[in-house]
């Protein structure tokens, strides 16, 4: 890894919406009839996270860390991945300065537990809750998200040094 001052990672991911599954965000068990299909918790915004704080580091993505053909994530809690890939950046030599997402589901409404989903993913990460931001949007009805069959997230972090 070079000496450079500032690394900038994004992430992007997307689950399939089923029934019988509960929805994760962010840590945090979100009251729905619905929720998302995946090998793990299918936490689709800790994957963007995770998958942003690789990419600043070059450090492959998510799959290759956690393969979904392992059964020991089989319904893994995703914060773990998310520790996991805050721990490399540390070791890389990297402060994590801030963490920008968004999430992309049509429903539930979601910004009653923006707080929680901050607060829950500040914490996996070791930061304050002001350097998490997490932000909804629905998909105007439009395409596979807007028909309720998938949610999407999408991450940027930054990584600082001295
Ligand atoms: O997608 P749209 O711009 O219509 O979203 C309007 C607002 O609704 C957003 O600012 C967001 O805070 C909220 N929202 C939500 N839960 C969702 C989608 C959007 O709370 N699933
Ligand atoms: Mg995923």
């Amino acid at each position: 890894m070079s000496q450079t001052k500032f690394r900038v990672g994004q992430g992007w991911d997307t689950h399939r919406i089923v029934a019988g599954r509960p929805l994760v965000l962010g840590g945090i068990t979100i009251p729905s009839e619905f929720g998302l299909e995946g090998h793990s918790d299918a936490d689709v915004v800790s994957h963007a996270i995770t998958d942003a704080l690789l990419g600043a580091i070059a450090a492959g993505d998510i799959g290759m860390h956690f393969p979904d053909t392992d059964p020991g994530w089989k319904g893994a809690d995703s914060l773990k991945f998310l520790k996991h890939a805050c721990a490399l950046a540390r070791e890389a030599g990297y402060w994590i300065e801030n963490v920008d997402s968004t999430v992309i589901l049509e429903r539930p409404k979601l910004k009653d537990y923006r707080l929680a989903i901050r607060e829950s993913l500040a914490g996996a990460m070791e930061l304050p809750v002001d350097a998490v931001s997490v932000k909804f949007k629905t998909a105007e009805k439009v395409g596979p998200v807007g028909e309720g069959l998938s949610a999407e997230a999408q991450a940027v972090v930054m990584l600082v040094r001295d």
